[in-house]
């Protein structure tokens, strides 16, 4: 994945667990400065990788790494120089989730060679959402399930993602939630 994701990891390492911690984890998978190139494509593998490590270092396992980094995006993205991106995807859960593939739209296209999701509203009830997720990848089921969580967050609501679905490539996601101040 490109090296802004790996520079989320890493910001999400440093976070939690200290500068000392990351180095650590640079030390022990062999990666340095190179790895975290904004503009870089690296294999899918060192990412993950970098995720399984970090987990190690949180004492969670990958798959709850995964929804931490999710979670940690949301949050991550909103401050910075990819807060007006944010932005402008939506005030509120169902149109921020209705336009994700606008977004990615917008960022796919400096960079080449990106392979970015796409996200389908199926259902929209009052506290019920329902989306497909369609990838060119596999096993990214808990991190789609944090980054959801962060919206929730983000959107000052409180809830619950579950995964309805999920088979090679696709996946279909539950959300419930209800206002965080009721
Ligand atoms: C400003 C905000 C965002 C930026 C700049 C961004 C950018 C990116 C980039 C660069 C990748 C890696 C693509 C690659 O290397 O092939 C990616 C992947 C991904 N993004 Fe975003 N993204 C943003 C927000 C979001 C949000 C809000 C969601 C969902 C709620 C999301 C869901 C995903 C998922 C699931 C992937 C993994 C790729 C896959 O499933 O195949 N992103 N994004």
């Amino acid at each position: 994945m490109y090296g802004m994701i790996h520079r989320g990891i890493r910001s999400m390492v440093q976070d939690k667990l200290g500068e000392d911690a990351w180095f650590a984890l640079e030390q022990k998978i062999g990666i340095g400065p190179t790895e975290l190139l904004t503009g870089m494509v690296y294999d899918d593998t060192m990412t993950i990788a970098i995720i399984s490590e970090a987990a190690a270092r949180l004492n969670l396992t990958t798959s709850e790494s995964l929804f931490e980094f999710g979670r940690y995006w949301i949050e991550y993205a909103s401050r910075g120089s990819l807060a007006s991106a944010m932005d402008l995807t939506g005030h509120d859960l169902v149109s921020f989730i209705s336009n994700l593939d606008r977004l990615h739209l917008s960022v796919g296209m400096a960079m080449p060679g990106s392979r970015l999701p796409n996200f389908n509203v199926v259902l929209s009830e009052p506290g019920f959402l329902k989306v497909e997720y369609h990838s060119q990848r596999t096993g990214l089921e808990n991190f789609v399930s944090g980054l959801f969580y962060g919206l929730i967050e983000r959107f000052g609501l409180i809830g619950e993602v579950a995964i309805a679905d999920s088979a090679t490539c696709n996946a279909v996601f539950e959300i419930r939630y209800k206002d965080g101040h009721a």
